[in-house]
């Protein structure tokens, strides 16, 4: 049997699937810790018979006892933090955003302190720097200065100040990662996700407006999942915080890939040209020097994964007429 059993809040999220799906695949003991009773998410990219070895708790971050409780229980050996509320839902509620992604994020170390786990993997964000203008032109490494704009970077830059305090006073090992925009099924809710709803909406056969243009970097689901498990795996001591890099794309390239993969939206998609308000390139070579070279899965194969999931899902019943009028 596996000595590795893991623990994942925000497993019912889009990142927090594709986590769960990897383990699972494995065959590793994987315990989901979420607030939100809907596994919509699992359910578009799990079969039957893994949603039926779904092992998941009903509990709030906020609640350090919740946590604690869970860890135990569970007996587990690694702790993948990403519960969170995205930027939207900060901008709507910052006392709220501060509470779950603030102190929610303490009491995961708190948690780890008080239970004798000595290492956690918890994401952080690229809105963690400021605008493309603040940065000299190049790729930005992961040390560059942290200028966030939003209550949202704010509060992750807290959590990665957070980290490095559990490694000073408590021993506790982090590894922060950054992503930027990551895309692929599942991704249904943030500032970014809108090129993924083109690619329901290209399932559907439907028009789309992308709400931003610019380039970033676009990271497929299931290589951010596989990052963040290699990550938890990795033998490391300190408090690291790395950008999760990839290859940076236009809006243009991403309604291209999308339409070679779905031609029956050909001239139905349309985008916002302004760009992102974060440095346009960044820098992952800090990470793959921990981690050697990471999973990345070419643009077109990622659109047309997401695109082929998305059809599958509506044919199975399992996207609704009323999601879809939710997010699109
Ligand atoms: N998706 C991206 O492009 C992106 C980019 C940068 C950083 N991140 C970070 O990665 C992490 C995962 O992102 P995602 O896209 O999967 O987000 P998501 O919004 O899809 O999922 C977040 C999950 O956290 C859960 N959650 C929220 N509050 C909770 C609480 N108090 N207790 C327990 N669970 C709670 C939600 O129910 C949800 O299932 C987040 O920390 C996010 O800030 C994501």
């Amino acid at each position: 049997m596996s000595e590795e059993r893991f623990l994942v809040t925000g497993a019912h999220g889009a990142i927090g699937a594709w986590v769960i799906r990897n383990l699972l695949r494995e065959g590793i003991p994987a315990f989901l810790f979420d607030q939100e009773g809907s596994n919509h998410r699992l359910r578009m990219i799990l079969d039957a018979e893994e949603l039926s070895r779904l092992e998941t708790i009903h509990g709030d971050i906020v609640d350090l006892p919740d946590l604690e409780d869970a860890i135990r229980r569970f007996e587990v050996t690694h702790l993948i933090h990403l519960a969170a509320l995205q930027l939207p839902f900060v901008k709507a509620d910052p006392p709220q955003g501060a509470k779950v992604n603030v102190v929610g994020t303490v009491n995961i170390f708190e948690a780890a302190k008080h239970t004798g786990l000595k290492r956690v993997v918890y994401a952080s964000s690229t809105a963690v720097y400021g605008e493309k203008s603040e940065y000299p032109d190049v790729s930005l490494p992961h040390d560059a200065p942290l200028k966030p704009h939003s209550l949202y970077g704010v509060f992750k830059q807290a959590n990665e100040g957070t980290a490095r305090v559990y490694f000073l006073d408590d021993g506790i090992s982090s590894i922060g990662l950054r992503p930027y925009v990551v895309y692929g099924p599942g991704r249904d809710q943030g500032m970014t996700s809108t090129p993924t709803k083109a690619m329901l909406a290209a399932a559907l056969g439907k028009p789309y407006h992308i709400t931003y243009g610019g380039r970033y970097n676009l990271q497929y689901a299931d290589d951010v999942a596989k990052i963040f498990i290699r990550a938890a795996r990795a033998p490391f001591e300190g408090a690291g915080v790395f950008n999760l890099g990839g290859a940076a794309v236009s809006t243009q390239e991403v309604i291209a890939c999308i339409e070679t993969a779905a031609p029956e939206v050909k001239d139905k998609l349309t985008f916002d040209p302004s760009p992102l308000p974060f440095p346009q390139a960044i820098d992952n070579t800090a990470l793959r020097q921990l981690l050697g070279r990471l999973p990345e899965t070419p643009l077109q194969q990622g659109v047309a994964e997401t695109i082929d999931v998305f059809k599958k899902a509506i044919v199975d019943g399992k996207i609704s007429l009323d999601y879809t009028r939710a997010i699109l």
